[in-house]
């Protein structure tokens, strides 16, 4: 009895391997363990063997009819999760090809140039210390950047970074003088969102520290770099601006790329469009990161480059950018 069960067993497998219809193997199931089945027989014809029989045969025919269950079962189980899926490979293909982020775009842009002026490129992090983000600047406990408004604090006491400018410190405090670097990287501000405002977006930095370094190489890195950003010949000018870190603090005015600094509807007239923060390094930045002003000097700058990638590809709502939302960005076809 039990050679017949077992050799019940293996031709059921054999004929359920082959099976790739739900209908087909319920058909086989029923076959191999359906009433009219050998197995079925087998069962009842326990009753005729003795007892010490009976209590050999019994569980064997009980499991046997357990594991063909289960085998029949994990088939279905298995026909019913497969994919079929009919290849053509003639068919011609429409699928588009991926497209990188304006705001990457910008940020490769700008730092391939600042590279090719001698820049390194350097990053931190954007879960920052607020030593690095604020009190290495110069930005004092009470200074108005420091409100929670602007600010996301972290449970553990450290902030998600609110500009590029705590890389200044870090590249200072990591390499020393004389220094030429930039970054680009995210960052956030508690901001109620519109269309010109978003919590999350990017700026580029860069700072230069030799020594004799004056603001008139700053005006003349920032005329080339806007210059070879735009593709056209722009002028810079500077006005008077304050932030902690830097003395003298400028706002960089870029001759406005639509009129050349005629006057337009864009630029409201004015023939100059707002770019960047930047300034002389602040000799108490220079000092706390270890350089000695007395020494050296340096400039610095930072600005948005998601504003610019704004502008340089026509978004009217810097939300869009955010979104990751693959039609929107294949709206306005990148380079
Ligand atoms: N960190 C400033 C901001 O987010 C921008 C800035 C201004 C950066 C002046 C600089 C600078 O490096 O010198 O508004």
């Amino acid at each position: 009895m039990n050679e017949k069960m077992m050799n019940i067993k293996k031709i059921a497998l054999e004929e359920l391997k082959d099976l790739n219809k739900e209908a087909d193997v319920l058909n086989c199931k029923a076959k191999y363990l359906g009433k009219k089945s050998e197995l079925n027989e087998l069962l009842s014809s326990l009753k005729d063997l003795s007892v010490e029989e009976k209590k050999v045969m019994g569980p064997l025919l009980n499991q046997t009819k357990r594991e063909l269950e289960e085998a029949f079962s994990k088939k279905i189980e298995e026909i019913n999760n497969h994919i079929d899926y009919d290849f053509d490979e003639t068919l011609p293909v429409y699928a588009k090809t991926g497209s990188l982020h304006p705001v990457t775009l910008v940020i490769k842009d700008m730092t391939d140039i600042l590279k090719r002026m001698g820049f390194t490129v350097v990053s931190g992090p954007e879960m920052e210390k607020e030593y690095y983000n604020f009190e290495a600047l110069n930005i004092p406990k009470d200074h108005p950047a420091r409100d929670m408004q602007d600010t996301y604090y972290l449970s553990n006491g450290d902030l998600l970074r609110t500009h590029t400018s705590p890389n200044q410190v870090r590249a200072m405090q990591k390499y020393g003088a004389p220094l030429k670097v930039c970054a680009p990287g995210r960052v956030f501000r508690n901001e109620d969102m519109d269309a010109n405002h978003e919590t999350t977006f990017f700026q580029l930095e860069g700072m230069v520290i030799d020594k004799g370094v004056s603001i008139s190489n700053l005006i003349y890195v920032m005329r080339s770099l806007l210059s070879e950003t735009f593709k056209k010949d722009v002028r810079v000018r500077l006005r008077p601006g304050f932030f902690p870190f830097t003395e003298p603090s400028f706002e960089l005015d870029c001759s406005c790329l639509m009129c050349d600094g005629k006057g337009c509807p864009t630029c409201k007239g004015a023939g100059w469009i707002e770019f960047c923060g930047c300034g002389m390094i602040h000799p108490n930045v220079l000092r706390e990161s270890g350089i000695d002003p007395e020494e050296y000097t340096g400039f610095a700058f930072g600005f948005g480059v998601t504003r610019l990638a704004m502008m340089k590809y026509k978004i009217g709502d810097i939300r869009v950018l955010n979104s990751g939302d693959v039609r929107a960005l294949n709206e306005f076809e990148v380079e």
